[in-house]
């Protein structure tokens, strides 16, 4: 994969995601991340190559068939991409309203998944007047909502605290539990290492998978290994996984 006449940016990948899977995809900024999540959400073309999704070849989709496969696909962009001029509720209801749910179960589903991600207050607020770590969330909660076959998030808590980060991971892992395969972008080791998913990284234009991460220390720099205190916090965000979990259910479990 190249942009226009520049280097390659990407080159000689060759994987194969299997359907059910969890990865996190790691790399200096820059190795090419946001580009390998918009190949496979089918926003680039390959310069060459050949990308498959749910067994289909890419290239040979046509035109009204692109947007049936996509919507199959849930994104969290690394610049979020809400509609402006819908309210938070409005821009995380639209892949329900889009798939033709019922009113009253988008407004259950929504509110729940809302109140899970800590935006309950924010419903009205059109996404202008959000915090950046807000506008994350709403995002996350658009690309899950409709429980989507694959879920791609880049750095989808880069603007989040660490509490708040597992918290939205727990949503994740809730997806996949579900059967989703899910592919998040992320710097964060501490909670690479929490998870414990395989890792696939990018180096060099070069993807390698690593079912246990080995971490080159120029990546991460020194202080990523949890603390005490953030030990007790993500405990404390397992407790209220278990507790939520019915409420996630409850906000993803139905939508289709
Ligand atoms: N639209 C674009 N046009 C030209 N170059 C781009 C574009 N998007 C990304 N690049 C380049 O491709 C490389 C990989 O970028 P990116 O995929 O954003 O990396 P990451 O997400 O890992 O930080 C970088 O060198 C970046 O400058
Ligand atoms: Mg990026």
């Amino acid at each position: 994969m190249r942009y226009g006449a520049g280097p390659e940016v990407l080159r000689n990948l060759s994987f194969e995601l299997k359907p059910g899977s969890f990865h996190f995809l790691t790399g200096a900024s820059g190795a090419g991340k946001s580009t390998l999540l918009k190949l496979m959400y089918l926003a680039h073309r390959p310069t060459r190559g050949v990308i498959t999704l749910f067994d289909r070849n890419a290239a040979a989709l046509d035109r009204d068939e692109l947007p049936e496969v996509r919507r199959r696909v849930g994104v969290v962009f690394q610049e979020f991409r809400l509609l402006d001029h819908l309210s938070t509720f409005d821009n995380v209801a639209l892949p329900l309203r889009v798939n033709h749910v019922e009113e009253t179960l988008v407004k259950r589903h929504v509110s729940e998944l809302l109140n899970w991600v800590g935006l309950e207050d924010q419903q009205n607020a059109a996404p202008p007047t959000l915090s950046g770590g807000q506008k994350q969330r709403a995002a996350i909660a658009r690309a899950v909502i409709g429980r989507p076959d694959l879920l791609l998030a880049d750095e989808p808590t880069g603007n989040v605290d660490d509490a708040i980060a597992v918290r939205l991971l727990y949503l994740f892992e809730e997806l996949h539990r579900m059967g989703a395969t899910v592919v998040i972008a992320t710097h964060n080791r501490s909670l690479v290492e929490r998870f414990g998913h395989p890792v696939m990284r990018l180096r060099d234009g070069g993807l390698t998978v690593e079912d246990r991460p080995d971490w080159p220390d120029s990546e991460t720099g020194p202080a990523a290994r949890p603390g005490t205190q953030q030990k007790a916090r993500q405990a404390d965000a397992g407790g209220q996984a278990r507790t939520f979990r019915r409420s996630i259910e409850d906000a993803l479990g139905q939508s289709r």
